[in-house]
């Protein structure tokens, strides 16, 4: 295993691209593919992903660890993956759906690796401008998960947080992901997971219809205005004991946030969480058996499928080897 550069591909023929001035060109097919702020783009600008372009150019540093003086993410992303820094220097490594890049720069700061990242709204230029001191570390493309840029089977590790509810297929995604994988590589994802048939009864997955079509900087707008109320009554629920009750109360879970976080911060997360909640196009929360499903019946063998906890949170995970082509 090297930690090697891994080349783009024409996502739609699989064809090789040639780097002109301002653009990949495939050959065969003539399109080009622009780069746009030293990040090549490999599909539409305006795409249902938009809603997390807006959000992670406004709130591009908040959760970022090197920002907040937590080590949130860094914990999130070892604690799921189990993976080792020093192994993962020598992997070709893939991240699909990097957001703002907090992830991406846990992987940066903390190996000495290659890291090819991809997502598909505009929030790759959030991740460009916080992850830039890496420079080609970072190998960056704007990109789908059901379009990636990459010859199948190349990648060794293969991880995608907090991304899969958003998409429209969380099984063709799921096989996107064992696609590019190598045989004997590893794929690990976490999700939003069904708890039980109260899942859905919730203030958000209620607003959503609405919240969603609403423009995004009204739906961030209302968020801001009325986040000082919500927060001080889902604080005194929870000091009442009655948590169960803050499901209604249209704001996220604010109980995963670092312990050490001002009052400012705390809103400003609490702002872009409940964002995150309301604004985007899909929310297809899971069961855990049926990801695991999804891997095993593709090729699979499924290592992990269930909680992981770590300091200041847990995710549901799944972890798996893909074992045939
Ligand atoms: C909730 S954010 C998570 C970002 C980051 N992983 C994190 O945890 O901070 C979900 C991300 O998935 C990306 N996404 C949604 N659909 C995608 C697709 N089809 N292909 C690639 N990325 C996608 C969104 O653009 C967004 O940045």
């Amino acid at each position: 295993m090297s930690s090697e550069l891994i080349h783009y591909l024409n996502p739609f023929k699989q064809s090789i691209l040639s780097r002109e001035s301002g653009y990949f060109l495939c050959r065969l097919t003539g399109e080009k593919f622009p780069i746009l702020n030293d990040i090549p783009r490999f599909c539409p600008a305006d795409n249902y992903s938009e809603s997390f372009g807006f959000q992670w150019n406004q709130f591009d540093r908040t959760q970022l660890d090197v920002h907040s003086g937590a080590d949130l993410s860094q914990q999130r992303f070892y604690a799921e993956t189990g993976w080792d820094p020093q192994e993962l220097s020598h992997c070709s490594v893939l991240e699909v759906g990097s957001g703002a890049g907090r992830f991406s720069e846990v992987f940066l700061r903390t190996t000495t690796g290659v890291l090819h990242s991809v997502d598909y709204s505009s929030a790759v230029d959030a991740n460009r401008r916080n992850n830039a001191a890496y420079g080609d570390r970072l190998q960056l493309a704007q990109a789908s998960i059901y379009e990636l840029p990459f010859a199948d089977n190349s990648f060794d590790k293969v991880f995608c947080l907090g991304v899969l509810q958003h998409t429209p297929s969380f099984s063709d995604s799921v096989a996107a992901l064992i696609s590019k994988t190598r045989v004997g590589g590893e794929i690990v994802v976490d999700f939003y997971c069904i708890k039980g048939w109260h899942t859905k009864i919730h203030s958000k997955y209620m607003l959503r219809p609405l919240t969603k079509r609403l423009p995004k900087p009204l739906l961030l707008k209302l968020i801001r205005f009325n986040i000082r109320w919500m927060l001080a009554l889902f604080d005194l629920l929870c000091a009442l004991h009655l948590t169960a009750i803050t499901r209604f109360i249209p704001i996220t879970d604010v109980r995963g946030f670092p312990r050490n976080l001002s009052p400012a911060q705390r809103r400003e997360w609490a702002v872009m969480d409940t964002f995150d909640g309301f604004s985007p196009e899909y929310d297809n929360p899971q069961r855990a058996q049926d990801v695991a499903r999804m891997f095993s019946s593709r090729g699979c063998d499924v290592t992990h499928a269930g909680l992981v906890h770590y300091p200041g949170g847990s995710g549901m995970v799944v972890r798996a080897i893909k074992r045939v082509v």
